[in-house]
């Protein structure tokens, strides 16, 4: 089941989408968090960053495993998902960094660090709850559209629009590495919980496409309509072609 919740904007977007974190890790203090990278959950980070502040929340048995990590980047370079989530969440909370996982973008040889992965995801005996976001075409994590659907950790070439539309992080296009580490669908698709956010109007179509059209690997993000406990929280921007097109679908926050 989805349910798609339309905040008033970015800031009231992070907060919501924070609630439902915080309120998983009320009731159970080691939760298993799935993270995702990326401009849209940027709120949400902030939002739990300012409850963790205010005392209402800690994250000191809170394990993470992260969907994907550029090939080729350090943990410590400016652009690689390590980074990204010391930055605007493990430094700012009071998370374990031993509790923390990315694939290692260094990693000598990419089938041996795949596999090595799956084992660290399995190790956490099922992800609670999984945060994602949806690429211009429909990828989630970097599993980009193909002929099949990904199962577990998988070396994925990305997609020259998800090179265009990352780009803007780098100094150049040439800069933005080819490949990537990513979970699988099949392996995001086992969270207990799963959370989409999405902003922006170049969002819009994308996100209608992936909920209401046809679930195929054309389109990774389609495969949410499988799922049992899928909430998507956008922006008016991001809903608006599914307002326009399914007058009742969206509920506002
Ligand atoms: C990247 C990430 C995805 C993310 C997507 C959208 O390619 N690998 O996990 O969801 O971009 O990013 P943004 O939120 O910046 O639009």
């Amino acid at each position: 089941m989805i349910r798609i919740i339309e905040a008033k904007n970015e800031k009231e977007l992070g907060t919501l989408a924070a609630e439902q974190i915080l309120s998983l890790i009320r009731r159970k203090p080691d939760a298993v968090l799935g993270l995702a990278t990326g401009s849209s959950p940027l709120s949400l980070y902030a939002a739990l960053v300012e409850a963790h502040k205010k005392g209402e929340v800690s994250f000191a048995k809170v394990k993470t495993v992260n969907l994907d990590e550029y090939v080729g980047l350090a943990p410590d370079h400016e652009q690689s998902y390590a980074r990204f989530m010391r930055d605007h969440l493990f430094s700012l909370v009071d998370i374990d960094m031993k509790n923390t996982h990315l694939p290692d973008g260094l990693a000598a040889d990419p089938v041996a660090e795949c596999r090595r992965y799956d084992a660290v995801v399995d190790s956490m005996g099922g992800v609670d709850l999984q945060v994602l976001g949806i690429g211009p075409d429909g990828h989630i994590g970097f599993n980009e559209p193909a002929d099949t659907f990904t199962d577990g950790t998988n070396l994925a070439v990305l997609a020259d629009s998800t090179i265009d539309a990352n780009a803007r992080f780098f100094a150049s296009r040439d800069e933005v590495p080819t490949r990537a580490f990513s979970m699988g669908v099949g392996q995001i698709m086992k969270a207990k919980e799963i959370l989409m956010v999405v902003l922006g109007t170049n969002k819009a179509d994308i996100l209608e496409k992936a909920l209401f059209g046809e679930v195929t690997p054309h389109v990774p993000a389609s495969i949410l309509q499988k799922g049992e406990n899928v909430t998507v929280y956008c922006d008016p921007a991001a809903a608006s072609v599914i307002r326009a097109k399914h007058p009742g679908a969206v509920t506002l926050a």
